[in-house]
Parts: structure tokens; sequence; C-alpha cells
């Protein structure tokens, strides 16, 4: 990943629009919002929109950027001020928030379970054996592999338009392959950023993830900007779908993931599909639960890759 710099962990944000006192983490603040700033520890309060505009769909954006590292605090105003997030000191009951930690970034939902409260996400590409797998060659990977067909074509330049908190990113990357990870989500893609930073720092994953290149943006516009001689060979796709990860962790990110991003509107899934059977040179893998229906539209997957909770529907385009 060329962007991943320790020290500028979010390159691709969005740029700011003008800082002014935004992100001063000691402003002199006005005597109408003192009490405010004192109840809620807020450096900064930004009276311009938030350019988070597409985010929320499902009743939940970040309202705040925490800064809970102060060693990071120029980080955390760089991401308040492209953001055009005030950033303060703790978060706000109730409120979602983005904290960065001595860990990285995190999505907030400082509520408790009984309110109702999701517990919070990160992109920890580390956790769970994922990172030791990817460092031994992701074996057991093989059904990806199969879907993006890499023994006849390996190395493939893949775009993984839905690219989410980079699971598949990283294990396509692992697969040999080059990957564009697209995501439109400005907070997802502030947290897979995070996640990629610091798994570069493993010497064993380095490699790979120097593979991977984020791109803030939705990925039909993407597709449809792309010069004709950087149209990727697949195009991968992993749309959401509700209840699909069964883990008390797992249910509780997605539910954060879901109050973030909203249900994606209805034929979305299918215009997607459209865009990568138009811009992709070989094929187009789509990831499924093991037992949902393809996307549907005009055409049908030319063959599955079946697995016990997913599955990978694949339209060849060329052999
Ligand atoms: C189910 S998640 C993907 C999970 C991912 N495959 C992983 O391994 O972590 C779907 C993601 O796609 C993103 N997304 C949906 N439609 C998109 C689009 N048109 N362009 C870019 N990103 C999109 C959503 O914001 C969400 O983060």
């Amino acid at each position: 990943m060329t962007d991943a710099d320790p020290d500028h962990p979010h390159p691709n944000l969005p740029p700011s629009r003008g800082r002014g006192s935004e992100g001063d983490p000691h402003p002199n603040p006005s005597p109408s919002n003192r009490g405010a700033e004192r109840k809620s520890g807020r450096f900064s309060a930004h009276p311009a929109p938030s350019p988070l505009a597409g985010e929320g769909g499902g009743g939940g954006a970040p309202r705040v950027v925490v800064c809970a590292a102060p060693e990071h605090l120029g980080a955390a105003r760089a991401v308040a001020t492209s953001l055009r997030l005030p950033l303060a000191a703790r978060p706000d009951e109730g409120e979602l928030a983005l904290v960065l930690d001595e860990r990285g970034w995190m999505l907030l939902d400082p509520r408790t379970p009984r309110e109702g409260g999701a517990g919070s996400v990160r992109c920890d590409l580390l956790e769970g054996g994922l990172g030791a797998r990817l460092a031994h060659g992701a074996s057991g990977e093989g059904r990806l592999a199969r879907a993006l067909g890499l023994k006849r074509h390996p190395g493939p330049r893949v775009l993984d338009a839905t690219a989410g908190l980079g699971r598949d990113t990283v294990v396509a990357a692992a697969l040999g392959c080059e990957v564009i990870a697209c995501e439109r989500s400005p907070v997802v893609a502030l947290l897979l950023r995070d996640g990629l930073t610091r798994a570069v720092a493993d010497p064993a994953l380095a490699p790979l993830i120097a593979r991977i290149r984020v791109e803030v943006a939705d990925a039909r516009e993407f597709l449809e900007a792309l010069p004709e001689a950087e149209r990727p060979d697949v195009v991968l796709l992993d749309p959401m779908f509700p209840e699909r990860r069964k883990t008390a962790r797992a249910k509780g990110e997605m539910q954060l993931l879901q109050m973030l991003l909203g249900a994606p509107p209805v034929g979305e899934d299918t215009a997607l599909l459209e865009a990568a059977l138009a811009h992709a040179r070989r094929r187009v893998v789509v990831k499924r639960p093991a037992h949902a229906l393809a996307i549907g539209g005009a055409r049908q997957p030319d063959l599955e890759v079946p697995g016990r909770a997913a599955r990978y529907d694949v339209y060849v385009i060329a052999g």
C-alpha cells in the first residue's frame, strides 16, 4: 500500500475544506458555547456541516472525533478537520464517535448494551489468526483463489469494489493479486487504512500490504472514470447483506456498521454488478451468503464456488 505511512496514517481522506479555528485544539470558545464545551470536554466546534453526507443511513454517523491518545493529537485533529467534525477529549453520552487511542482508530457507540449500544468496531487484520494465515501465503484461501481464476491467470489486478474492513482485500493480496480497495464510506475507509497501517508494521505482512491501494470512492463512479488501460482484470463484490456473521462480537460490529451505512437502496447490488461486468476484463466475483440467491439482473453466474458460510458467484467475461 503506497499510502500507509505511520506518520501520516490517513493521507487519502477527503481534503480539508478550510480550517479556520476548527481544528484548533485550544480554541477560545464563544460565550454561547462555553458551557456545552465544558460539559462535553470538546476542544472545538464545527459550525459547517460534515462531508459525511452519505453516512448515517442507518441512523448513526459519528458526530465527534475523540482523541484518547494525546501523543496522536495531530492525527486526530487532521481527521476532525477533514471530516468537519468537532474534536473532543471524550465521547458525549449517546453520540457515535470516531476515537483515536493508542491502538488506532475505532468507531464507538458509547451507549451501554442495555441502552441499545452496539459497542465498537476497529479494523484489526492481525486478529483471529488472519495475520498468521496471511503471512503463510493465505493457505486455506483456496476458494477465493479458485473464484479469482488464479491458476490460469496468476497475479491479476483486482478491484475490491466493496472493501469494507478489508478482509477480502488482504486475502486477495496474499494470493498475489494487486488490489485496489474501493470504499465509499470515509469512516470505514479511515478504519481500513488504520488497520493496514498497523499490519504493514509486521515484516511478514508488509510485502502483501504493499500490493494494496485504498480509494475512497463510489465503486461505480470509480470504474466509470478508469482509463481503458487501467481496467481491472477482476472485480470483487461483497455487498452488505444483513445477518450474515453470527458471533456475538461480529454481530455488534455488523450492527454498528449497519447503523453507520444503513441498508443499501433497492437495486443497488444489481447496478453495481452491471458496472462491474461492463468494466472488468476477465471476471466478476460476488461473495454471497451460502444460501442467498444470486444478485438479480440480466445475467446469472457462470460458476459457483460453494462454502459453509459464504459462496462465490463467478461471472466469466474472458477465459
Ligand atoms: C459487507 S461490507 C464488505 C466487507 C469486506 N468484503 C471485508 O472483507 O471486510 C460492504 C462495504 O461495501 C461498501 N460499499 C457498498 N457499496 C459501495 C459502492 N458502490 N462503492 C464503494 N463501496 C461500497 C460499504 O460501505 C461497506 O463498507
